[in-house]
């Protein structure tokens, strides 16, 4: 009983989410995705952590998280990887997060959020997609 418990108190908390890779053969790939706050509020921000496993050492690079709705972008943001974790990446197990300023005239509905990993060579070395539900309050 306290171990099932503890189990729902778990996953209540942690929003981990369902996603699909958009690139064939990443050197990075991506384990799990979480996003906080779990209810998505335009005008409010969002923050995407990504744990992943990376084949091969990084130095930097940059990290862009994008949304879209109905293919139409609405969400760029791009940003320096290195801000985002700690530089270099060794391979092995890694995480990166990035907060994402939801813009207060978003429409609400379901986006597709997609998250790029960039190499020193401007080379894509990962990419995710994920829908996510904007509200507006
Ligand atoms: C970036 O990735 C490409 C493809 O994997 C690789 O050929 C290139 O050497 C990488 N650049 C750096 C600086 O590691």
């Amino acid at each position: 009983m306290k171990v099932l418990l503890s189990l729902l108190i778990l996953c209540a908390y942690i929003n981990a989410i369902t996603f699909r890779t958009c690139l064939n053969n990443p050197s990075v790939t991506v384990a799990s995705i979480e996003t906080n706050p779990k209810t998505i509020i335009r005008g409010n921000e969002l923050t995407v952590s990504v744990n992943g496993n990376s084949g091969v050492e990084i130095t930097r690079g940059k990290v862009i998280a994008s949304a879209s709705m109905y293919s139409v972008e609405i969400i760029r943001q791009e940003e320096q990887l290195c801000d985002h974790t700690t530089c270099p990446i060794r391979r092995g197990d890694f995480s990166v997060s990035q907060t994402i300023d939801i813009p207060v005239d978003a429409f609400p509905g379901f986006y597709t959020l997609k998250f790029q990993l960039y190499n020193e060579t401007n080379v894509e070395i990962s990419c995710t997609t994920f829908k996510v539900q904007i509200k507006s309050s």
